[in-house]
């Protein structure tokens, strides 16, 4: 069984962020909140502690892994370019849900980038992965903590129960607070260009650095050259299936007639918490504001994969671009 040690997320435990540093230090596997999901950690410079977290996750071996840091001017050692954009958006966006994708510099080892040329980095922004960062003294590869192709974890009890085997020490710190991963975006290539929609939305990133490219979404990986290997149609998936529903409530009522096994992600217009009418099914209530429904999407997600259930109805989510993250994700959960 993995040990699972709480930490206090305002005030880490010196002796636990000391413990989890000697693991990682040693080449072992520690999984710690990030501000987005669970990440699952080794040294970055260690290429053998690398590779277990390919093994842990079943990760194909062309999927690159997000490198980071406690402190920004220490992901400048690790790239060969730092153009003036990198700056202008850590200073804007670090400690935060940024993956910035720069030329690689040699001292990161090829199994961290896939064989890439680039190396994406960025500075979480939790205190629990900020003290360990620091203690540890090196940089940390960090995919989500979660088998591959299934829900990202935002719990310690999503890691467990995700990662069975392989992962030597799991700091539990509570839910975490952003609940999607990081926006990944490409500064490599000459043209600024978003890999993976996340947490910071092409707006703000545009605020700092002007335009720039967006994803195409549900790209197949048997006919097109993939920018990012992560971005493939059928990702973050639960068990059951998935569907998106202009009318949730009718859908949900057409199913169960039809005599399926029903689960309701439904979207509530009251505060969080607040009383909602009765639901004919297992179901789920996220609030509908942007920030309230991420953080609370996966947790979800994961609890309806938890019920006996053939499909999992959605209440399709406002549109704009703070939602555009929440669509993307959705969009992949329902792909087969
Ligand atoms: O929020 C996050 O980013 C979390 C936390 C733990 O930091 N990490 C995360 O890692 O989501 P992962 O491995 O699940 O997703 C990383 C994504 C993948 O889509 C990968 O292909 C892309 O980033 N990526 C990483 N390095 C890249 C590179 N050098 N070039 C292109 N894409 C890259
Ligand atoms: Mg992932």
């Amino acid at each position: 069984m993995t040990r699972v040690v709480q930490v206090d997320p305002f005030a880490p435990q010196l002796a636990v962020i000391r413990e989890a540093a000697a693991v990682l230090r040693s080449g072992g596997l520690v999984a710690f909140p990030t501000e987005t999901v669970y990440g699952l950690g080794a040294n970055a410079l260690d290429a053998a502690a690398v590779e277990k977290i390919f093994q842990a996750k079943g990760r194909p071996a062309n999927n690159p892994l997000i490198v980071h840091f406690s402190d920004p001017a220490a992901a400048e050692c690790v790239v060969t370019d730092w153009p003036s954009e990198a700056a202008l958006l850590a200073a804007r966006f670090w400690p935060g849900p940024l993956t910035l994708v720069l030329p690689k510099a040699d001292i990161v080892p090829g199994i961290v980038t896939a064989g890439s040329a680039t190396v994406g980095v960025r500075v979480p922004a939790n205190l629990i992965a900020l003290e360990l960062l620091a203690a540890c003294g090196f940089p940390l590869a960090a995919p989500s903590a979660n088998a591959t192709n299934r829900i990202s974890p935002t719990s310690a009890d999503h890691v467990r129960r995700s990662l069975a085997e392989g992962v030597d020490l799991i700091l539990d710190g509570g839910p975490t607070t952003g609940g999607l991963e990081s926006t990944v975006l490409d500064l490599a290539s000459g043209h600024p260009r978003i890999l993976r929609l996340g947490l910071v939305t092409q707006e703000q990133i545009e605020a700092v650095i002007g335009p720039v490219e967006t994803p195409r979404l549900n790209l197949d990986p048997s006919r097109h050259a993939l920018p990012s290997p992560g971005v493939t149609a059928r990702h973050y998936s639960p068990r059951a299936r998935l569907e998106i529903a202009v009318n949730g409530a009718n859908r949900v009522r057409e199913l169960l007639a039809a005599g399926a096994r029903v689960g309701w992600l439904r979207l509530t217009d009251v505060e969080a918490g607040a009383a909602t009418s009765a639901a004919p099914c297992p179901c789920v209530d996220l609030p509908g504001d942007p920030v309230h429904y991420a953080r609370g999407l996966y947790s979800a997600l994961h609890r309806l994969d938890e019920e006996p259930i053939e499909y999992i109805v959605v209440d399709q989510p406002p549109q704009g671009s703070p939602w555009a993250a929440i669509h993307d994700r959705l969009r992949r959960a329902s792909a087969r």
